[in-house]
């Protein structure tokens, strides 16, 4: 079998859209016909919550907290992936909010989830792990086990920050590990008609000149179908900005050798 893509969508700056790109970027890659695992590593479990699946936020053990820190319950994760309309879904769960200093403690504990994923016996095209808004060893787990990252960051100036700590945290962790974090891109998200927004946007072109700068503007259609519980495939596919998520979409069929199932 070939190894899904795995693709960490990771900013530790709060509120910037991981959530809201990761879905999307799943709606739009389930609409190209591709299969999904969606990852929930953030111990908010605003994506569970999200997609519907609050009972999974509550539900009892074992959960992905037990699959991150028993290597012998990590064998039964395929029994923890629930399903939702346009992808699969590894969901958070309450006892995330306790998973970092079992990870501390734990042998490999910045490795866990990378061992998850291989232990899947389901197949995926993809797998997206939305990231919590931190840096600590869910994030760690998330950039190493995928050793991709798309990164969200508002076109604001204090995502200049924010990126460069992200990206000093990948230098370390790519030393530690002896692995790489490949950057995918990043996407400009919630930008708005400003002068700050058309500064940043134009620092984000001058800083990435490598990868692609996709640009997601304001738009409430995405926080309805955030709230709908689905992208915006699935709530207003009309909406100018689904347009954005296929070309990440895209992106990512090119750069995995994927092949496009449905036009
Ligand atoms: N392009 C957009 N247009 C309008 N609203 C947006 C957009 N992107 C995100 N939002 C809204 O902004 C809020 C924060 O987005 P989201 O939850 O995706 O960020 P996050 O980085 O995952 O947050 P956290 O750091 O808490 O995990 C949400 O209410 C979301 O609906
Ligand atoms: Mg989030």
């Amino acid at each position: 079998m070939t190894k899904a893509a795995r693709v960490a969508i990771s900013n530790q700056k709060g509120g910037v859209g991981k959530t809201t790109v990761a879905i999307n970027v799943a709606g739009a890659l389930n609409r190209r016909g591709h299969d999904v695992l969606f990852v929930d590593l953030d111990p908010q479990g605003n994506a569970t919550e999200g997609l519907g699946l609050e009972d999974e936020y509550e539900a009892e053990p074992p959960t992905l907290f037990d699959a991150l820190t028993d290597h012998e319950i990590r064998e039964d994760v395929d029994a923890m992936v629930v399903t939702h309309k346009e992808m699969d879904v590894l969901p958070s769960n309450i006892d995330m909010t306790s998973v970092e200093p079992e990870l501390t403690m734990a042998m490999r504990g910045r490795e866990r989830l990378g061992k998850v994923l291989d232990a899947l016996d389901a197949e995926y095209d993809v797998i997206l792990i939305d990231c919590p808004p931190y840096l600590g060893n869910l994030t760690d787990n998330a950039l190493i086990g995928a050793g991709n990252v798309l990164i969200p960051a508002l076109a604001e100036s204090t995502s200049k920050r924010a990126l460069e700590i992200l990206f000093d945290q990948i230098e370390v962790l790519e030393a530690e590990f002896d692995t790489q974090v490949r950057d995918l891109g990043v996407v400009a998200n919630r930008v708005e008609t400003t002068n700050e927004a058309d500064q940043m946007l134009s620092w984000f072109e001058n800083a990435f000149t490598d990868v692609p700068v996709w640009e997601v503007r304001k738009r409430v259609a995405l926080q309805r179908a955030f709230s709908a519980g689905c992208s915006i495939f699935e709530f207003d596919a009309d909406c100018d900005m689904a347009a954005v998520f296929d070309d990440v979409a895209a992106e990512l069929e090119r750069q995995f050798n994927l092949k496009e199932v449905t036009v």
